[in-house]
Order: structure tokens, then C-alpha cells, then sequence
């Protein structure tokens, strides 16, 4: 569910009309619903509210601040990813008490920052990071939270780009290293090893992989359980899958009802970091045709938005609904095009032979379910100027981003002298 609906054949963002925006603040542009953004983390905490779960929103999905402002003031924390992360999640006005910290590679510089700032937990994942957060925490006379990241190798059943639960990848900690490490947790002097994490991927549309991951990790927390330590924390990560196209994800009330009976047996506090499933439906990529290209074999409908703006098309053959802004309801009207944007390579896509209505140059697209690893992973490749971000709010609008300008791209260079 979410709040882009046509009324009167025109696209709205809850009470705005989108081609308005387009218009105001030019293409391309991002658009996201703070109703929806809300929605769908109220859906979450209400579907678990038995056990009352921190949801650490997963910032790396879309890190604009007042989306991180919006989520952190209804109660939720952050998972980060990166000193930028935690300086972001800080800006924000997230309390460092409900941040965690998950990569493979934290610097030591980060590693510092957050136990200055005394983040709730380190999501760790190996031995070697593990030493070096000790001798860390040493110097500044701290202990640091720390959660095991586990790899409990299950299959998500997702794009094998996000998939990370399986021992092939380079994600997390297996059980026996997992279990040597808890048993001597007394030579690390600085660290309170307090929790288990696990992340098993990405785009996940059912609750199998995560029940299949949880089992095994419950059966973990009981072994320890008779070694008589007695664990705080269960992170179970993020990863739920939202709809794109015709997936047919579970609701977070299905997802409660299998999984909570799991998690409650084992006594512990949960951490949630869902990303995608917060932010995704919650976004939109505004674009406008520039042309209409016919060849001998296709027709190329040629977009001010790139593969730059909005790479999950390129990078993961990703589906992503193109909708015309102004809807004309006629069937005859519709045909098989590319949508394509401006830049030099031919991944540069966001729909192919794809049945759009008829459209012109000078009309505008919305590439939706744009919000979740949209903006994020937006580059300034082609030297294109990262687009400008808009929160709805009922009948307003707030740029929450300017677009860049020409000056920007070269603001950290240094011609040689
Ligand atoms: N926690 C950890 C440790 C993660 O690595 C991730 C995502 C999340 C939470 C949030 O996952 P989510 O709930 O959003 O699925 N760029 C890809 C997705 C990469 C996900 C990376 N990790 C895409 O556009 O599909």
C-alpha cells in the first residue's frame, strides 16, 4: 500500500499532484510520501508490538536526513553502516543508545567514533574485528556492546547479489567460531559480548528462510543457555521483500504471526533493521521524455533520468513499474517500448519492452517503488548532478535536497598547479 493514486487520471502524491512537482522543482526528481514512510513502520511495530521490538531502520536503504528525522522521531533507531552513516544518524538526533553498527569493514577511525559516542551495539563480523574493536575500547577505557553476526547458511531465495546468509559469502560468523569466541569472551577485556545478529539478504518475500535462520539460531542461544550465558540482544536484520511488480510479499502481520513465537521463546530483546520494506514503496523517480526514438527493430522512450539516478535496473535487472503521470485510460494507445535514460551505456534502462501508454516529448514518467536504494546509490557518473529530493505531507511539499549544481561536481577537485 502506499499513497501515489491516480485521481482524475493525474498522479498524486497524497494530497500533490506529481507532474506539479515535476514542474517546480524540474526532473529528475525524487518524491517520497511521509504518510507512507510512517504507514509501513507502524505496520511493522504493530505486527510485533507483543514483544515490543527496537527497529533500527536500515539507513544505507535511503540515508536523507529527513527521512532518518521522520522515523527516528516515532521511536526508531538506526543500523548503520559507516562513519557517514553514523554521522548522518546523528544529525538526525538518533539517540547513539539505538544505533547499531554492522560492515566487514570498519576502519579504526569508526570504530573509535562509535564508542566515543557509545552506540548501542557492534554488529561483528570476524575474530580479527573483534580484536581490534577490544584494543580500541582498551585505549579509551570503554567496553563496546558487541553482537555476533552469524552466518547461519540458509538459502534466501533472492538475487544472488544480496543474498548474504550463506557461508559462500563474506558476511558474518559460523556457529563453531561463533561459539569458540562466546566461550573465551573473558579475553576480550573491553567488550561485553551481549548479542547475536544475523542478516540473511535482501528483497526476502516469505518467512521460510527467516524461520529456517532463526531456528538455527535459537538452537544456538539455548547451547550457550547451558554454558550458563545468557545473551541480551537478537538482531534478526532486515531484508523483507516489498512489491515491485507481481511478487506477492508477505504482510508484516504474516511475518509476526510465524516468526514471534520463535523469537519469544528465546527470552531476548529484538532488533529489527528493515530498510526497503520502510522506505521502497515510499518513493518515487520523477523523469520527463526528452525524445522518442524509432528504429527499425524498437521504439526508445529517451528519459532525463539515468542509470546515475536510479541504478538497481542496471546493477540487478531489477523490475521497477513506469507509470505516465497523466493517465489517458484508451488500450489502443498502448505500446512496447524501452525506457532508457541519456547515459553512455547500454545498461542505462528502466523498463524494456515494457507496454506503456502513448507517450511525448515533454511528458513525464514516475519510476515507482524508487524510495528504498534509489537516491542512495546515486552517482554523479556522465558528471549528471545528483537530482533533488521532495517529502510530501498531505498538501505540502519540502525539498529535502536541492539538486546539485555544476559547481558541486568540481567542488573537491584540485586543478594541479
Ligand atoms: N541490515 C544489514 C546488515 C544489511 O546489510 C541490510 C542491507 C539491511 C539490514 C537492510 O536490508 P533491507 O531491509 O533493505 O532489505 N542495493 C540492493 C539492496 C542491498 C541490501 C544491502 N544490505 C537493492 O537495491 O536491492
Amino acid at each position: 500500500m502506499h499513497e501515489f493514486k491516480y485521481k482524475n487520471n493525474r498522479l498524486y502524491c497524497e494530497g500533490v499532484s506529481v507532474e506539479k512537482l515535476a514542474r517546480k522543482f524540474g526532473t529528475p526528481l525524487y518524491v517520497y510520501s511521509y504518510a507512507t514512510l510512517i504507514d509501513h513502520y507502524s505496520k511493522l511495530k504493530s505486527a510485533f508490538r507483543q514483544i515490543n521490538p527496537l527497529i533500527c531502520y536500515s539507513v544505507k536503504a535511503n540515508s536523507n536526513l529527513s527521512i532518518l528525522k521522520a522515523l527516528v522521531s516515532k521511536g526508531a533507531g538506526l543500523d548503520i553502516v559507516s562513519g557517514g552513516e553514523l554521522f548522518r544518524a546523528i544529525k538526525a538526533g538518533c539517540p547513539a543508545e539505538r544505533i547499531v553498527y554492522a560492515s566487514v569493514g570498519k576502519t579504526d577511525g569508526e570504530i573509535r567514533v562509535s564508542i566515543k559516542r557509545g552506540i548501542l551495539s557492534f554488529n561483528v563480523e570476524s575474530i580479527a574485528e573483534l580484536e581490534n574493536i577490544n584494543r580500541i575500547a582498551k585505549i579509551f577505557n570503554k567496553v563496546a556492546n558487541i553482537a555476533i553476526r552469524i552466518n547461519p547458511d540458509v538459502e534466501p531465495k533472492t538475487h544472488k547479489f544480496i543474498t548474504t546468509g550463506k557461508l559462500t559469502n563474506k558476511f558474518g560468523i559460523d556457529f563453531n567460531s561463533a561459539y569458540e569466541i562466546i566461550i573465551q569472551r573473558y579475553k576480550f577485556t573491553n567488550l561485553n559480548i551481549c548479542g547475536l545478529h544475523m542478516h540473511i539478504g535482501s528483497q526476502i518475500t516469505e518467512a521460510d528462510p527467516y524461520v529456517a535462520a532463526i531456528l538455527k539460531l535459537a538452537s544456538f542461544i539455548e547451547k550457550l543457555k547451558g554454558q550458563g550465558i545468557n545473551l541480551k540482544y537478537l538482531n534478526i536484520g532486515g531484508g523483507l521483500g516489498i512489491v515491485y511488480d507481481k511478487e506477492n510479499p508477505q504482510t508484516a502481520e504474516k511475518f509476526a504471526q510465524r516468526i514471534l513465537p520463535l523469537l519469544k521463546k528465546t527470552g531476548l530483546k529484538i532488533i529489527m533493521e528493515p530498510g526497503r520494506f520502510i522506505v521502497g514503496n515510499a518513493g518515487i523517480l520523477l523523469t520527463k521524455v526528452l525524445y522518442i526514438k524509432s528504429t527499425p527493430v524498437k521504439k526508445f522512450v529517451v528519459v532525463d533520468a539515468g542509470m546515475n539516478d536510479l541504478v538497481r535496473p542496471a546493477l540487478y535487472d531489477a523490475y521497477h513499474q513506469v507509470l505516465p503521470t497523466s493517465y489517458v485510460p484508451c488500450p489502443s494507445s498502448y505500446e512496447k517500448v524501452d525506457v532508457v535514460g541519456p547515459i553512455c551505456e547500454s545498461a542505462d534502462y528502466f523498463a524494456k519492452e515494457r507496454k506503456l501508454p502513448y507517450v511525448l516529448a515533454g511528458d513525464y514518467l514516475a519510476v515507482m517503488s524508487a524510495g528504498a536504494y534509489g537516491f542512495s546509490m546515486a552517482s554523479n557518473y556522465n558528471s549528471r548532478r545528483r537530482a533533488a529530493e521532495v517529502l510530501v505531507r498531505g498538501n505540502k511539499a519540502f525539498l529535502i535536497r536541492r539538486r546539485e549544481t555544476f559547481t558541486d561536481l568540481i567542488r573537491d577537485e584540485i586543478i594541479e598547479p
